[in-house]
Order: C-alpha cells, then sequence, then structure tokens
C-alpha cells in the first residue's frame, strides 16, 4: 500500500467516523523498537500502541506463530476445540491464579465477562471502582470508568456502578454484602499512571475477605510484564479472584482474558457468556508465543533496571515536576503535554503520549535496551531544553 498521509486524511475526513483524533503520521512499518513512516522516516517507539507491542513490533517469534497457525486453521468457533486457547488458558491459569480462564477479543470485554461472574456469583449485586479508573467502553465497563466526559453523553448508565476515591477508608466504607465485586487497575493507565498505594488494595482486599465480594484487578494496561513483574499485583502483596488482559497479550492481535482464582472457576456455565471470534487459534498462538517471550526472568530484570534508569534520566529534564509510575509504565508531569508529545513526534521522531494536559506517558516496548532508553532521553532533551 502505497496511500500518502494527505490521502488517508481524506479517505479519514470523508468516511471515517471522526471518534480518534490522530497525529499527523502515517506508518507502514515496525520493527523491535523503531517505526517508518510512508517517506521512509524512522520513529522511536516509546508508546508500544499503549503496551499492545511489549515484545516489539513484529517479533519474529510472534510472527512465525501467526502465520504458521493461519496457514493451517483460522477459525471453527468455540463449539469445538483447538489446541491454542486450551493451552494458552492453561499457562495464563498455571502462571497467576489458578483458576480457570475466559478468552475475549479486547480488553473491555474481559472486563464484562469478569462483572457478568461477579453480578452471578452475587446476583444483583453492585461493582465498585476508584476514581480516576478507566476499565473500557462497553456500557458495563464504561459503568465501571468514572470519567464524566466519558459517561456524560452516554448516560443512562447501567445500574449499580460507585466510585469513590483511591483512599483505603473510602473504599472500605463503599464495600458491604451486597457488593458484587471491587474493580481495582494496581497501576492506574488511561488516568494518568498512578499507582495504587499499597494499603488501598491491602483495604481492597479485607473489604471483600470480610463481604464476600470479589475483588478484580485490571491488569489490561499493567499485567505482562510492564510493572517488572509478570503481573502487577506481584509487586504488591495482594492476590485478587480474578484478574483482566489484553492489550499485549496478542502483540497486536485481538485478545482479552479473565483469569479466575479456583473458587470462581465455575460460576459462569454453558450459555452464560459468549463470543464468535473469542479464543480463536491465530491470536491464541499469538499469545503463546508473546508469553515465551515476557515470562522470562531475565527480560523483568531488565524491565526494573531500565525503568529505574529512565526513572532517573525524566526526573532531570528541565520542567519535569514530577516522575511516577512502576518498571517501565511512567508518566511525567510537564506543561503542555499534548504539544511536547506533538513536537516529539514531528521533529524528535519519538512516539509518546498525552493522557491529559499536563501528563506524558511513556510505554516502551519491553525489549527496549540501555542505549535506546539514552537515545530517548536525548531525544527529549534536545526538545525541551
Ligand atoms: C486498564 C484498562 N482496562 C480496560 C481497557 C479497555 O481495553 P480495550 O481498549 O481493549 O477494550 C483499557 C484500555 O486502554 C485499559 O487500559
Amino acid at each position: 500500500m502505497t496511500a500518502s498521509l494527505a490521502d488517508l486524511q481524506t479517505l479519514e475526513r470523508d468516511h471515517v467516523v471522526p471518534s480518534y483524533a490522530r497525529l499527523p503520521v502515517a506508518f507502514v512499518r515496525g520493527s523491535g523498537t523503531r517505526l517508518w513512516d510512508a517517506e521512509g522516516i524512522e520513529y522511536l517507539d516509546f508508546l508500544a500502541g499503549i503496551t499492545v507491542s511489549s515484545v516489539g513490533h513484529c517479533h519474529p517469534a510472534v510472527v512465525a506463530a501467526i502465520s504458521e497457525q493461519a496457514a493451517r486453521l483460522m477459525h471453527v468457533g468455540n463449539l469445538f476445540y483447538t489446541e491454542p486457547p486450551m493451552r494458552l488458558a492453561q499457562r495464563l491459569s498455571q502462571r497467576s491464579l489458578g483458576g480457570k480462564v475466559f478468552l475475549a477479543n479486547s480488553g473491555t470485554e474481559a472486563v464484562e465477562a469478569a462483572l457478568k461472574l461477579a453480578r452471578k456469583r452475587r446476583p444483583g449485586g453492585g461493582f465498585v471502582s476508584v476514581h480516576r479508573a478507566f476499565h473500557g467502553r462497553s456500557y458495563g465497563a464504561l459503568s465501571a470508568t468514572p470519567q464524566e466526559a466519558k459517561q456524560a453523553p452516554f448516560a443512562p448508565l447501567v445500574p449499580g456502578f460507585a466510585a469513590v476515591a483511591p483512599d483505603a477508608d473510602a473504599l472500605a466504607a463503599a464495600v458491604d454484602e451486597s457488593t458484587a465485586a471491587v474493580l481495582l487497575e494496581p497501576v492506574q493507565g488511561e488516568g494518568g499512571i498512578h499507582v495504587l498505594e499499597d494499603d488501598l488494595l491491602h483495604a481492597a482486599r479485607e473489604a471483600c475477605d470480610r463481604t464476600g465480594a470479589a475483588l478484580i484487578f485490571d491488569e489490561i494496561q499493567c499485567g505482562l510484564g510492564r510493572t517488572g513483574s509478570l503481573w502487577a499485583y506481584e509487586q504488591t502483596g495482594v492476590r485478587p479472584d480474578a484478574m483482566t488482559l489484553a492489550k499485549p497479550l496478542g502483540a497486536g492481535l485481538p485478545i482479552g482474558a479473565l483469569v479466575t482464582s479456583p473458587e470462581l472457576a465455575d460460576v459462569l456455565q454453558p450459555g452464560d457468556h459468549g463470543s464468535t471470534f473469542a479464543g480463536g487459534p491465530v491470536a491464541a498462538a499469538a499469545a503463546l508465543a508473546v508469553l515465551d517471550v515476557i515470562d522470562d526472568p531475565a527480560l523483568l530484570e531488565r524491565v526494573n533496571e531500565l525503568g529505574a534508569r529512565l526513572t532517573e534520566g525524566l526526573a532531570t529534564l528541565p520542567g519535569v515536576r514530577e516522575v511516577r509510575g512502576r518498571g517501565l509504565m511512567l508518566a511525567i508531569e510537564i506543561d503542555d503535554a499534548p504539544e511536547l508529545v506533538r513536537r516529539a513526534l514531528l521533529e524528535q521522531r519519538l512516539v509518546l503520549n498525552a493522557t491529559g494536559p499536563t501528563t506524558v506517558r511513556f510505554l516502551p516496548p519491553l525489549i527496549v535496551s540501555a542505549a535506546e532508553v539514552e537515545e530517548g532521553l536525548r531525544r527529549l532533551r534536545a526538545l525541551i531544553c
């Protein structure tokens, strides 16, 4: 395909529902931490498709797994067995909560599955999330996403959802015997990279134990190695009853997962939930290859080391008021973040993202090298100084 950026902008203007604000670059190729646009200009990617490309663009093992499975069998649906989704469920469960897995097509669908499971377990029960949370755009997930701008145009939302400040006492007070589940991101992503305090997570665990509500962690953005452990919950001392995954799991193919503890494993029964494409063999084969790359102690150790170095480097940049996050899930507070992101892309060929007017988010591929971390910092310094 050889369309220019201008061609694509015309197509978008005339034919595409304008639900996204895109930056003016058209990418045509990717490899590892690099992207190339239609003019052949190379970019350093410190966003990784908001963690989707955590193993880097077009990782050869993932490409091989997809190609091999696509050439063999692409779809039969969930009326029959195929091997990759069964193996993937086994692997996710054995490496985390030890229960069972429902495969979905996206993050929001993994969240919907979690909400339905919790509601079935406690009929009529309510849900509690915290301010700044983001759990997705479908009606259930959106109802658990207490952001006025995202919710207001679509009211009325699903009843039974409450949101409280990310504070241990507020959360404990909001949970009672009528609560089906508490839903938390251990590190909030879309809300601007905020690590939830361990005492909040412990309070949530205690409240759920006290009342019989389910504690669900949304690890769609912070899971799968991003914070320097395979799962973000491992660094918190709190084990959830269920966890949602998506983004990096398929390295670009659409796949999400709900992973349960043994206690919740059989709540959903035949006919309760399903989806045509979910657990398809090609996406599942990609996910197995992704796990081979990310579930590696050496890679996770490097994520911690390089995260520490990036944090240190970002803190020395002029105008940076705060650096926060964990592992390679970082953000800075700085004036006019959207303009900085635009200039980084167009002047320094560095791909970043602003989550708000003063927050720039850094989510490089987890296979980034030490030299590339320095290169990213150099490009930022050139922009800011
Ligand atoms: C924590 C979290 N949950 C859920 C979602 C929704 O995932 P998806 O966009 O795949 O529906 C996102 C997406 O950004 C997310 O970051």
